[in-house]
């Protein structure tokens, strides 16, 4: 059972009808322009969490990144980047609550993952984060900046202030700004963060 009220069959269901606006087809231009900006030792194990049909996996993957890791709920959303990228490792597949992984991880990649989760999993998200990193580690991507839904069912969005209380008790900001470089439909609307796990972080 998936520790959201927006459980697997709900997003499976998303999927099965076509109502999956968030897809982009492609690794979008913010993460792109970050992830070419990696050196080899800067993220060994990278953990995509609410993955969907992982278009930054593939480029990763595609880039020589061997310990991309992705996990979803929603089977339909595994199933897709295995049938598009058959290298791509099964056992990188995890079809598995985010809630209930076990990292550590070098680097959480974000993208409309927070804004599916009901808001009061928020904290949790933040502090979940936090656990999946090694010190030092750090979460980055996109959060929406400002309301985008219609409020009843994702995606769900927020404020930098509302975002600041969760990610502080853990993380030191490193990048908590308007993206530049967003998708055209998403352009103004997203901010770009880099956090980076602190040393001394709550358990
Ligand atoms: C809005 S979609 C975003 C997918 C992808 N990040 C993208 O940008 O295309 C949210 C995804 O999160 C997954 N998801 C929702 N709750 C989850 C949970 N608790 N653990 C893992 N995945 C979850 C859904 O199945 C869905 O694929």
């Amino acid at each position: 059972m998936s520790a959201t009220s927006f459980d697997a069959a709900y997003w499976s269901a998303r999927y099965a009808d076509g109502r999956d606006q968030w897809d982009t087809g492609t690794v979008t231009e913010p993460l792109r322009a970050y992830f070419a900006q990696l050196g080899p030792g800067d993220a060994r194990r990278i953990l995509i969490p609410g993955a969907g049909r992982a278009y930054e996996a593939e480029y990763l993957h595609s880039a020589g990144f061997e310990e991309v890791y992705v996990a979803d709920i929603a089977p339909e959303a595994l199933g897709a980047l295995q049938q598009r990228v058959p290298t791509f490792p099964a056992a990188h597949l995890l079809l598995q609550d985010f809630f209930e992984l076990e990292g550590p991880y070098d680097l959480i990649v974000e993208q409309t993952f927070f804004c599916a989760l009901s808001p009061e999993l928020r904290p949790r998200y933040a502090q979940q984060c936090a656990k999946l990193l090694r010190p030092g580690g750090k979460l980055m991507g996109l959060l929406f900046d400002g309301q985008v839904g219609p409020g009843n069912e994702p995606p769900f969005g927020g404020t930098r202030e509302e975002y600041r209380r969760y990610f502080e008790p853990y993380f030191e900001f490193v990048h908590f700004d308007t993206a530049y470089n967003s998708i055209k439909p998403r352009a103004d609307r997203e901010l770009f963060i880099c956090l980076q796990k602190k040393a001394d972080t709550p358990a």
